[in-house]
C-alpha cells in the first residue's frame, strides 16, 4: 500500500507564482499568530462561494462570530452531538451493510470512503443546522451537493480548471438552497418566532444555522445569502476534512498494524492507544496543501526572514509538521506511540492564531490543546466502531488516488468488514 507523503513539484501551480513558499514549523507558527498578516486564500471562489465566510474575514467581524461559534463545540455539546448523531448513524451504517451481499468467507466489502461519508453527513447537519437528511435518497442528495460544493470551496487547490468547478459547486449550491437550506431556515424562523412568544429562547436547535439567525450583534449582517454561505461552508468544513482526515487515519493505521501486529490488541485495550494514532495521523493530514497570508506590514520573522508589505506567503504544514526537531528523527513517519514532549501532538493540522479550526473540540474529543482527553472526538470515535466490525483493509484492491487535485486524498478505498 502506498501511502508515502507526496511531496509535488509546486512551481508548476499557477496560483504560487509570485508566493513566497515557507515550510518552517517556527515560521508558519508566527505567521499564524501574527497581526501583520491577513488570510488571502480562497482566491478564486473569494467573490462567489466564499464571500464574506468567516474564513475569509480578519478583523473585529471575524473575532465576534468565532466567539459566537465557539459556544457550539463545548465538552457537554461535543459528547452530545457524538452519541446523538455520530455512534448511532455509524451504527446504522454498518447494519445497512451487515445486510449486504457477503463474500464467500462471509465478510462484506465496501467502499471507505463512500461509506465514510454515510457516516459523517449527519453529525455535519446536526452542526451547520440542516434538516430534512433522515431517508436514504436525501442522505445520497445531500452528500452528493456537499461533495459538489466543498470542491468548489477548494478549486484553489485544483490541478483542473478551478473556474469550471466553481461553476459546478455553484449548481450543487442551488439544488442545496431548495431542497435542504430553504426549508431549514424557514422551520428555525417558526421556532424562533414561537420562542420569542413565549419569551423563552432555552429550546431552539444548537446549531450554527439557529445561532447566526437569533444572533442580534450585527455579526452576521450582510447581503441575503450571507447565512446560506455560512451554513454550508460548515457543512463541509465539519464533513470532508474529517472525512479526508479518517481515510488517511485507517490507512496509516493498517499499515502500522501489518508491520506491528501485536499493537492491534491496543485497539480495544488501551483507550489511549487510538487517540495518540489519531493525533499522529492528523500532524500527517493535511486539509488543504498550503495555507494563504499576505502581509500587512513590513516584517523580520524571528528567524530573520524579511518579508515585505503586500507579499503573499504560502504556509505548507506537511513539511513543518514533519521537521525532526520538534517530532524526533522519525517525524515523517506514522508513529501511534509517538511522545512529542512540549508539542501540540498533531502540529499545524488545525492551524493556529485567530484562524485556528473551530471544530477541532470536535474532532479531537475536547478543547486541550494536549490531547489530553478521556473523551473520543469523530475520528477516533468512529474508528472505533469500524475496528469492532472487524475492519481490514481489501489488499487485492489498492486504494485510488484523486488525481484532480494537489491534495492527497483517496477517491475510493476497498475495505471488508469481517465482524459484522
Ligand atoms: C480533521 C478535521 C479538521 C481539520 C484537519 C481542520 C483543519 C482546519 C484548518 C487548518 C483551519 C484553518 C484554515 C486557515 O487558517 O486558513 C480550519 C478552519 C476552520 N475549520 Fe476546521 N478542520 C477540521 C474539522 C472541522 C470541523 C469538524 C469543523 C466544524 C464543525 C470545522 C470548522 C472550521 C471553520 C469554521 C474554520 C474557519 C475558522 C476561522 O477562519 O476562524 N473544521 N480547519
Amino acid at each position: 500500500m502506498d501511502i508515502i507523503l507526496e511531496s509535488p513539484d509546486y512551481s508548476k501551480v499557477p496560483t504560487l507564482a509570485g508566493v513566497t513558499l515557507i515550510e518552517d514549523y517556527d515560521e508558519c507558527a508566527e505567521v499564524l499568530r501574527s497581526k501583520a498578516f491577513l488570510q488571502s486564500g480562497y482566491r478564486i471562489n473569494k467573490e462567489t462561494l466564499m464571500k464574506d465566510v468567516l474564513i475569509t474575514l480578519d478583523g473585529e467581524r471575524h473575532m465576534k462570530r468565532r466567539r459566537a461559534l465557539a459556544r457550539l463545540f463545548d465538552d457537554h455539546k461535543i459528547a452530545f452531538l457524538r452519541e446523538q448523531y455520530l455512534v448511532p448513524v455509524t451504527q446504522h451504517s454498518l447494519n445497512e451493510v451487515a445486510a449486504m451481499k457477503r463474500e464467500a468467507d462471509g465478510s462484506i466489502e465496501v467502499d471507505l470512503v463512500a461509506f465514510i461519508q454515510r457516516c459523517l453527513f449527519r453529525i455535519g447537519a446536526a452542526v451547520a443546522g440542516v434538516d430534512g437528511t433522515e431517508t436514504p435518497e436525501a442522505a445520497d442528495a445531500l452528500i452528493r451537493q456537499v461533495i459538489a460544493i466543498s470542491d468548489g470551496l477548494v478549486a484553489d487547490w485544483a490541478r483542473d480548471d478551478g473556474g469550471a468547478i466553481v461553476r459546478k459547486g455553484e449548481e450543487a449550491r442551488e439544488e442545496f438552497r431548495t431542497q435542504f437550506y430553504n426549508p431549514s431556515r424557514a422551520r428555525r424562523q417558526k421556532l424562533i418566532d414561537e420562542a420569542r412568544a413565549k419569551g423563552d429562547m432555552s429550546g431552539l436547535p444548537q446549531d450554527g444555522m439557529t445561532l447566526m439567525m437569533t444572533n442580534t450583534d450585527g455579526s452576521w449582517a450582510g447581503d441575503e445569502d450571507l447565512l446560506l454561505r455560512e451554513t454550508y461552508v460548515f457543512m463541509v468544513a465539519s464533513t470532508q476534512t474529517t472525512a479526508n482526515a479518517l481515510t488517511w487515519f485507517i490507512l496509516r493505521l493498517e499499515d502500522w498494524l501489518k508491520k506491528h501486529p501485536e499493537d492491534r490488541r491496543l485497539i480495544a485495550e488501551d483507550p489511549e492507544f487510538l487517540r495518540r494514532a489519531a493525533y499522529d495521523s492528523l500532524r500527517l493530514t493535511i486539509t488543504a496543501p498550503w495555507r494563504m497570508r499576505t502581509a500587512i506590514e513590513d516584517v523580520t520573522l524571528a528567524s530573520g526572514r524579511a518579508i515585505k508589505k503586500g507579499e503573499d506567503v504560502a504556509l505548507f504544514f506537511i513539511p513543518a509538521n514533519t521537521q525532526e526537531d520538534h517530532f524526533g528523527a522519525d517525524a515523517k513517519d506514522f508513529n501511534p506511540h509517538r511522545k512529542a514532549e512540549g508539542q501540540v501532538p498533531w502540529g499545524h493540522a488545525f492551524g493556529g492564531g485567530v484562524h485556528m479550526c473551530v471544530g477541532r473540540p470536535l474532532v479531537t474529543g475536547s478543547r486541550s490543546l494536549q490531547g489530553t482527553t478521556t473523551a473520543d472526538g469523530t475520528l477516533v470515535s468512529t474508528t472505533r466502531l469500524f475496528y469492532a466490525a472487524g475492519l481490514e483493509i481489501d489488499a487485492s484492491s489498492p486504494p485510488v488516488r484523486d488525481s484532480g487535485t494537489w491534495f492527497t486524498i483517496y477517491k475510493s478505498v476497498p475495505v471488508r468488514f469481517t465482524k459484522l
